[in-house]
């Protein structure tokens, strides 16, 4: 086996791990990012879309939003789509705020591009690694490639290692666990089509929610509710862009999304879970190792980015100046941007989502709530200000 040492293990080459492991060395403190996967694999898997101002201002700071700003779409506002009609949030006017649309891979793409022109020791493909002695003051991180195990000792260790990952069991029995499982799932496509609408569409109808996105102006992203039980195979091209043309009716009609050619197509279920505290003696848990939200309010990457940004402040203070404050409030100042992007996640997943067993008052309601939404200043700002960030 052989035993290397360094400031800071990271798990995860996903936002988070990346980010983390590229602010810290702008700080000049040395780690070494550990990937199970293949950085093709990590590069390709389509996930997030919409990065909030606030996350999209870190990034810049960091010096990575460079392609972001060049090949992003800034929205200033979104549709929301039910009983038939379409009435936009103007976010921009009423936040003086934007979102960026920009693939999460794409972010992942720039982030590695970057930390390897910089000569971050960031190892893909290592295989699941593992956690050990993080209540010592020698915690370490494992992992095996070809039969050979490394070892790498550290001051601290972060895992940035997403919601099945070492970091979670980790935390052992100090972890308290929030949870709310839904009953659906999002199927996801992404198609080579110009999109038809120039803003995001987030459609509530009988049949379920639908949520009209894109990439580029060449490659269109939507996603439909389905039943958690529903497989891949059950969606044919046909039936996705038929229920698609449904969920998104205008007076009373269909209304088609340009279609073209399906490229990707995955399943993701939706929940909601929060682990309290994020810190376990020296190790550090960020992004979706801590934290999931339902994808409804769009805030998964942009809680990873922010957690980071705290973390490498954090550990910056530490390592340099010995001063703890900043990782011993972690947990704190992390969960409170947490709990209130849980709210949203979960208030916008209830408002725009089809529930089995909703009643007929059930439904009302949730009509009632779209219209206060959209009716309202004070309403429609509140929604811009939690969706822009
Ligand atoms: P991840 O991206 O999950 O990265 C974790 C990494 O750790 C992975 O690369 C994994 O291979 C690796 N790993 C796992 N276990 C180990 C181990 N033991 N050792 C080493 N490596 C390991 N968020 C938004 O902000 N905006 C959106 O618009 C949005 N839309 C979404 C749409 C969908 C359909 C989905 C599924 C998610 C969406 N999200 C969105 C959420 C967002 O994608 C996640 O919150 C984000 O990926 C979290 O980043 P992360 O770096 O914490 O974790
Ligand atoms: C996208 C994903 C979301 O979860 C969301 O709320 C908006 C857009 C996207 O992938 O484009």
């Amino acid at each position: 086996m052989t035993t290397e040492r360094t400031s800071v293990a990271i798990l995860g080459a996903g936002p988070a791990g990346l980010l983390l492991s590229h602010l810290l060395h702008l700080n000049g403190i040395a780690s070494i990012l550990v990937e199970a996967r293949d950085r093709e694999y990590v590069q390709a898997r389509v996930r997030a879309g919409v990065v909030e101002h606030g996350a999209a201002d870190i990034l810049r700071q960091a010096g990575v939003g460079e392609r972001m700003d060049r090949e992003g779409l800034p929205h200033g506002g979104i549709e929301l789509r039910f009983d038939g009609a379409g009435h936009r949030i103007a976010m921009s006017e009423l936040t003086g705020r934007h979102i960026t649309v920009y693939g999460q891979q794409e972010i992942v793409h720039d982030l590695a591009e970057r930390r390897i022109a910089d000569g971050g020791d960031v190892r893909f493909a290592c295989g699941p690694a593992a956690i050990h002695d993080v209540d010592s003051g020698e915690p370490s991180v494992t992992y095996t490639v070809d039969g050979a195990e490394h070892r790498i000792v550290a001051d601290f260790v972060v895992a940035c290692d997403g919601a099945h990952g070492a970091g979670r069991p980790a935390m052992g029995e100090t972890l308290k666990t929030f949870e709310k499982v839904y009953p659906f799932a999002w199927l996801g496509i992404l198609a080579h089509a110009a999109p038809r609408v120039d803003e995001l569409v987030y459609a509530n109808h009988e049949r379920g929610f639908a949520l009209y996105s894109m990439r580029s102006h060449e490659v269109t992203r939507l996603y439909l509710q389905v039943p958690s039980t529903d497989r891949l195979e059950d969606w044919s091209d046909e039936r996705i862009w038929d229920e698609l043309a449904v969920r998104f009716s205008l007076d009373g009609e269909p209304w088609e999304p340009t279609r073209g050619e399906i490229f990707e197509r995955s399943l993701a279920p939706l929940r909601s879970y929060v682990g309290e505290p994020m810190q376990r003696g020296r190790l550090f848990l960020a992004g979706d190792a801590a934290h999931t939200v339902p994808p409804t309010g769009a805030k998964g990457m942009n809680l990873a980015i922010r957690d980071v940004d705290l973390l490498a402040r954090a550990l910056t203070e530490q390592l340099r100046h010995g001063a703890e404050e900043g990782l011993r409030t972690y947990t704190d100042r992390a969960l409170r941007a947490v709990w209130r992007a849980e709210y949203f996640s979960w208030w916008m997943t209830t408002m725009l989502h089809r529930f089995d067993g909703d009643s007929g008052f059930d439904r009302r309601v949730q009509t009632a709530q779209l219209r206060s939404v959209v009716g309202s200043e004070a309403h429609a700002t509140a929604l811009s200000e939690n969706y822009v960030g």
